[in-house]
């Protein structure tokens, strides 16, 4: 195992994980009014309603796909008797169908945001750099499929796994689980970690709120008006 490996998935996934949640606290506490979603509604109605609740379904169900599938411990799926491959292959095909939505959204609102004066001329450069960086996260883990599809006895989803909870337990030896495993998920892993460096500098802070909104099941009626 080498320095640069190390690096990047021994030491670099708490870099990443401090300047999620130190920046997204410190963002919060000091820019309130920057921290929204930005929407563009207002300014162009045009294939919204299609690409964003495609891109959204999507990557909402990717986030609780890889949590659930990354974090679950082995042992779990061992003692209810579901073996690696079948739980790989459960692993491909809900990746593969929820990373298709999403991939098929992200298009559509990057099509909309460059083809529309309006609202190119409110873009910015970091809400390009979230789209762009989201959608080649996005192509690697789809691409990723196509290279499982070789080796089908979870062996490798097996050691990506054991590297994520033993990141998660602070366990030093992490990184030498994948030390193995194709390159094309050593660039989406990186990829992936490198969003959440990203995430407390840019729009995507509306994740934290949009999470939230789980409280309004249970939260009293507002009133607005008594009458
Ligand atoms: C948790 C629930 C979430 C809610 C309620 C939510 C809500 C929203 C809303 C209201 C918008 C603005 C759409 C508009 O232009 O009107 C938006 C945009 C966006 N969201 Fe979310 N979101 C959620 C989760 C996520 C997640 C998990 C990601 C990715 C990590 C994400 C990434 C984005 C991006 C990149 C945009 C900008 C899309 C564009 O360029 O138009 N969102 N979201």
């Amino acid at each position: 195992m080498n320095y640069l490996h190390q690096f990047v998935f021994g030491i670099y996934p708490y870099i990443a994980l401090a300047i999620f949640l130190l920046g997204s606290l410190i963002r919060y506490d000091r820019e309130q009014y920057s921290w929204k979603s930005e929407s563009s509604q207002l300014l162009y109605r045009g294939s919204l309603r299609l690409g964003n609740n495609l891109f959204h379904i999507g990557i909402i169900g990717l986030f609780l796909g890889h949590a659930a599938g990354l974090l679950t411990p082995v042992i779990v799926w061992d003692t209810l008797g579901v073996s690696h491959g079948a739980k790989q292959i459960v692993a491909m095909t809900a990746g593969g169908l929820m990373g298709s939505l999403c991939l098929i959204g992200i298009v559509i609102l990057l099509v909309r945001r460059f083809s529309n004066d309006r609202l190119r001329a409110v873009t910015t450069i970091k809400d390009k750099v979230v789209l762009l960086w989201i959608l080649a996260t996005l192509l690697l883990g789809l691409s990723s499929i196509f290279v499982s599809a070789h080796h089908l006895d979870g062996h490798d989803m097996v050691q990506l796994m054991t590297w994520a909870q033993h990141i998660l337990t602070f366990r030093g030896d992490a990184a030498s689980f994948i030390v193995d495993v194709p390159f094309i998920f050593k660039l989406h892993l990186f990829m992936g970690m490198s969003v959440f460096v990203i995430f407390p500098f840019t729009r995507l802070v509306h994740v934290w709120s949009g999470f939230n909104t789980v409280r309004y099941l249970s939260r009293a009626y507002q009133l607005v008006r008594a009458r």
